[in-house]
């Protein structure tokens, strides 16, 4: 319910993205121009970055009724079938998770995104028919973290893809102050600033950690969030001063100790951290990647020289050079 309260409802209020946002408008404005729908929109990248909350704005500028499901509720062909013939013209449909989809479902997608058309088999063996029912023109937009696991058909169905990208400490500051007033929790800027760099340039992580720090700064602290008690507060729930917690310690160590920096395979990696291999790929690396601790080699990741002095390693060519 809070969540839903504190997401930006309209473009001008949603903070970062630029390239996404001029796009996206540009195509908004020539689509209502024009008196059709939009496109269908492939948006993609790690969690936690707005590609739902972009969604919504997106119907709410079209002056649209949205529906939101994800590929893992669209098991049965029916499931889809029952969205599909329910939508009013210029409906957005979001499928989230939408790498996930069944075959059968992603097959009867085909037809309703190319041609708003629903092509249903009727009947069995000899005697089966296909019967093609019309569809409200719709929009759909679908959103997964791994483009590289849709199916070339269904990819290409799609006029508009989209990535979205981590976002600036600054952006971040800027969403995680906006969020504060909406929570109407006192904080300085720098207080901001210091959870937004711990954020790891995902507003849903910097809103979660808010909320701990709020909190924190009400049970220990006369209520305002500083920077010294954003700090302390992180500290307490072992949040590091770069955003990483345990699991992204853990990772980098592990390659550091036990495998002299790497190459090391991703299952190894699972292991060792008690996670799972799409959890590490899909969540974990991109950020790691992103502020260039960790890097994805044919054979392995390896751990950068800057995750060794993050974690207070001496880099291996430095402890050459020793010698
Ligand atoms: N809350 C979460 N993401 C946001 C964004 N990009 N802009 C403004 N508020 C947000």
């Amino acid at each position: 319910k809070q969540e839903e309260s504190i997401r930006p409802h309209r473009f001008a209020d949603y903070i970062g993205q630029k390239d996404l946002k001029d796009v996206l408008e540009i195509a908004i404005k020539a689509a209502k121009s024009r008196s059709e729908v939009l496109d269908h929109l492939l948006l993609y990248g790690p969690p936690g970055l707005g590609k739902t909350t972009m969604a919504m704005i997106l119907a709410s500028e079209m002056g649209v009724n949205y529906k939101i499901t994800s590929a893992p509720a669209l098991e049965r062909p029916r499931d889809i079938v029952g969205l599909l013939v329910n939508l009013k013209p210029g409906d957005v449909l979001f499928i989230d998770e939408i790498h996930r989809l069944s075959r059968m479902t992603e097959e009867i997608l085909y037809p309703a995104m190319e041609d708003y058309r629903l092509d249903i088999t009727v009947g069995k063996g000899s005697s089966a028919r296909i019967r093609s029912i019309p569809l409200s023109k719709f929009t759909l937009v679908g959103a997964t973290t791994r483009v590289g696991a849709l199916t070339s058909p269904l990819r290409d169905r799609f006029g508009l893809v989209q990535k979205l990208r981590f976002y600036e400490v600054e952006e971040m500051t800027q969403i995680i102050q906006r969020t504060a007033q909406l929570l109407q929790t006192p904080m300085t800027k720098d207080g901001a600033t210091e959870i937004a760099r711990r954020s790891r340039g995902t507003p849903r992580i910097g809103n979660r950690l808010l909320r701990r720090v709020r909190d924190y700064a009400e049970v220990k602290k006369s209520g305002e969030i500083t920077e010294t008690v954003a700090a302390e507060a992180l500290q307490l729930f072992q949040v590091d001063p770069c955003g990483l917690d345990w699991t992204d310690r853990k990772m980098l160590s592990v390659i550091i100790e036990n495998f002299n920096g790497g190459p090391v395979g991703l299952e190894t990696i699972a292991a060792a951290t008690g996670e799972d291999t799409q959890t590490i790929e899909e969540v974990y690396e991109p950020y790691l990647m992103q502020i260039g601790y960790l890097s994805r080699t044919p054979r392995g990741r390896t751990a950068t020289k800057a995750a060794y002095k993050h974690l207070g390693f001496t880099p291996p060519n430095q402890q050459m050079s020793l010698l």
